[in-house]
């Protein structure tokens, strides 16, 4: 049976943790070649070995995507080694504190948008010609905070809100050159972030966020990267401008419906990726980057 994605060439930033680890591969799972792309000091390598060791097709580029040259470096990387770019998954991006307002550190909001904002634009920009020569669609991480907004790490929901206003405005203006823009938007997913022993959130943020949660769980990275792949199939040919949300109803739910959920009801799926990363994310300001950020 031909993959969703076979024959294409996909770049995935944050591919080697998280989300991003799922991504790469489902997607290679599904025919694609697939750049993993991430911070020197994440699990890169180790993704394209367990892609490669299955029987897929993958190389690794470490770097700082939310800088111009890095981010063309890893487009031609792309280009160089497949011959052609089809796919641009914008996954990568950071949740380094959280904080009210008044007290937010301005580092962590550089920082914040250095990697969220910064990140995609640079990506989108430099895909952008390659994916014209194929006809090809870029994918953004939204998130349901996006929408909705984020206490506590406001800053974090309005980089969000970016990125979906971002991809809506490229999804007009490429449509005359045959390429798709969309956002995928998860809720709370089980990656670092939402666990309060390895990333910034307290235990009543934390325990609040399932609570909040209609199906009373937090998404598998596996379900979040099913609908990437979708997406950025040809099936989705007709799809463009528009924010999927991957969140178990939490962006409708309108107080602690996940309360409600039978505990069987409460068991994550268990998939078919072999998923080995997705603790292993970003959840702290990089040493490499403090005093210095866009
Ligand atoms: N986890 C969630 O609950 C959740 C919810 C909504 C949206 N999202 C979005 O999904 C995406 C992935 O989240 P995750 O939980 O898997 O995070 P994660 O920290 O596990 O993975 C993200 C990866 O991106 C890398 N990265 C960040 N900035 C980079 C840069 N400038 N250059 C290269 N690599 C960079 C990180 O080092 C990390 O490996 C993010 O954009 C996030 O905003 C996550």
């Amino acid at each position: 049976m031909q993959g969703r994605l076979e024959g294409k060439v996909a770049i995935v930033t944050g591919g080697g943790a998280g989300i991003g680890e799922a991504i790469c591969k489902k997607f290679a799972r599904e025919g694609a070649a697939v750049v993993v792309a991430g911070f020197v000091e994440d699990p890169v390598r180790a993704v394209v070995d367990e892609i490669t060791a299955a029987g897929g097709r993958a190389v690794a580029f470490t770097g700082d995507v939310s800088h111009q040259q890095t981010a063309e470096a890893c487009v031609k990387l792309a280009v160089e080694q497949f011959g052609k770019l089809d796919i641009l998954i914008n996954n990568a991006g950071v949740f380094p504190t959280t904080s009210t307002i008044d007290t937010y550190p301005v580092e962590a909001f550089e920082y914040l948008i250095k990697n969220n904002v910064y990140s995609t634009f640079m990506m989108t920009r430099a895909a952008m010609p390659h994916l014209q020569k194929t006809r090809g669609n870029v994918v953004s991480a939204g998130s349901e905070s996006g929408e909705i907004g984020l206490a506590q790490n406001s800053p974090y929901g309005a980089s969000k809100g970016w990125v979906h206003a971002f991809m809506r405005g490229v999804a007009v203006e490429q449509a005359r050159n045959g390429v798709r823009a969309n956002c995928v938007c998860p809720g709370p997913i089980d990656t670092a972030w939402t666990h309060k022993e390895t990333g910034p959130m307290t235990a009543k943020m934390e325990k609040g966020l399932v609570a909040g949660t209609p199906m009373g769980r937090r998404g598998t990275t596996e379900e979040v990267a099913n609908v990437y792949a979708f997406i950025a199939s040809d099936e989705a040919s007709y799809v463009t401008g528009a924010l999927y949300f991957v969140d178990g109803g939490t962006t409708v739910s309108k107080g602690p419906d996940g309360d409600e959920v039978p505990s069987e009801l409460k068991q994550e799926p268990e998939g078919q990726l072999a998923v080995e990363h997705s603790k292993d994310g970003h959840t702290k300001i990089r040493e490499a980057d403090a005093g210095h950020m866009v």
